[in-house]
């Protein structure tokens, strides 16, 4: 089963510049989450921290008892291995060939034999579409193909986390489809811990149990991903919506007026339900879509009661609209629990928007800024 993957107060900058602080957030087990947010606002720099390759000044990443900001190198090596990660860049050996490179984490962390690499590697070659691919330099594939590749590499030791950063940018949207599908399908096998970034919006819709959002380094939320899908957060619709009107600017933050000024303008068109489609599957409105469902013949994704019990905990927590949203996807004898009282109501967790049976379970996080109506 996946780990839980715990952030707490989370503050990194690089000499005098902050990049975001005080993060606070916890991946529940096996469950897919999905990071959002605008170019440049950490969401790398977020993944990079959570594998201990950048080093956060202030608050702790416990993995497993061990909080990784700082434990000692040899536990972080040790820690390390239950991650599964594909860099932003694909980061692949240029002189390796693909069968080389995908091999390359059995190699250095495993005893295993030549012919059970071979049997690994193209079994997760299979799995990513490249078979065939094996004696190909990366320089000689397309950017997707590399996507793919990195894909693979990251699965071979089958991770209990996973960590994805932009897996689908640079792909076509048949092949971000297939991505999609891969990720549900990957977890309902494997059922590890995934945290991806994307700027895909129908992705972040349909694909993750958990949403989050980045902005002026904060995390400006994070929750069950009906949370961030019904919410009047309005830096959490402009990026959903995909749209220029809003507290998020080209190149730095908008000014107040500025911002009054131009939701004034989009409510007089009729607000986001009159957008259409935006970029990147952003779409108008505030509906929640199914989520993505395992291909017919994979066992059910293990996370999924896990998480239906845990959103149920935590009905009281949310708005009218969000409520109803996570309503839809629950089963009658949970739905059942929560409205005859079963489930004690908890204290709101500073941020953490859920918290192990052991602590308070946590609330719905809105850090900082208005509260709105999330
Ligand atoms: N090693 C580093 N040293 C100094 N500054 C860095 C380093 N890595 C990242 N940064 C800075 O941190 C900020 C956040 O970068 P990051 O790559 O995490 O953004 P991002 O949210 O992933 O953006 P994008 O969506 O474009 O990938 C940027 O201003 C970047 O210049
Ligand atoms: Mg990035």
């Amino acid at each position: 089963m996946g780990v839980e993957v715990r952030v707490e107060g989370l503050t990194k900058s690089f000499g005098s510049q902050n990049i975001w602080s005080d993060v606070t957030l916890t991946l529940p087990p096996g469950e897919i989450s999905v990071l959002l947010g605008p170019s440049g606002t950490g969401k790398s720099v977020f993944l990079k921290s959570l594998v201990g390759l950048l080093k956060p000044e202030r608050g702790s990443i416990v993995i497993k008892d061990t909080d990784i900001v700082r434990t000692s190198e040899h536990r972080l090596y040790e820690v390390r291995k239950l991650f599964g990660v594909l860099f932003q860049d694909g980061a692949l050996f240029g002189s390796m060939n693909l069968f080389d490179n995908i091999a390359f984490p059995l190699r250095e962390h495993t005893r295993k034999s030549e012919s059970d690499i071979r049997w690994i590697v193209l079994e997760k070659m299979d799995m990513v579409g490249l078979q065939g691919a094996e004696g190909k330099l990366p320089g000689e594939i397309s950017g997707g193909m590399r996507k793919r590749a990195g894909l693979a590499r990251a699965l071979v030791l089958d991770p209990e986390i996973i960590l994805f950063d932009e897996p689908d940018s640079g792909l076509d949207p048949v092949r971000v489809a297939y991505l999609n599908q891969l990720i549900v399908d990957l977890n309902a096998q494997i059922d590890a811990t995934f945290l991806i970034v994307t700027h895909d919006i129908g992705t972040a819709r349909t694909v993750p149990d958990n949403l989050g959002l980045l902005f002026r380094r904060h995390l400006a939320m994070f929750g069950p991903r009906e949370q961030l899908l019904t919410s009047q957060e309005p830096v959490v619709r402009q990026f959903l919506n995909g749209r220029r009107e809003g507290p998020i600017g080209m190149s730095e933050e908008k000014d107040v007026a500025q911002v009054e000024a131009e939701m004034a303008a989009l409510e007089a068109r009729g607000g986001d339900q009159h957008n259409g489609v935006g970029p990147k599957g952003a779409s108008g409105g505030d509906a929640v879509p199914p989520q993505l469902e395992p291909s017919p013949g994979l066992p059910e994704r293990q996370a999924q009661r896990r998480r239906q019990e845990r959103v149920a905990r935590m009905l009281h927590e949310f708005d009218p609209a969000t409520a109803q949203a996570i309503r839809a996807s629950l089963p009658e004898d949970l739905l059942a629990q929560a409205d005859a009282g079963v489930f004690a109501p908890t204290p709101l967790a500073g941020g953490r928007h859920w918290a192990a049976e052991s602590a308070p379970a946590g609330g719905a996080a809105v850090l900082p800024g208005p509260r709105g109506r999330s």
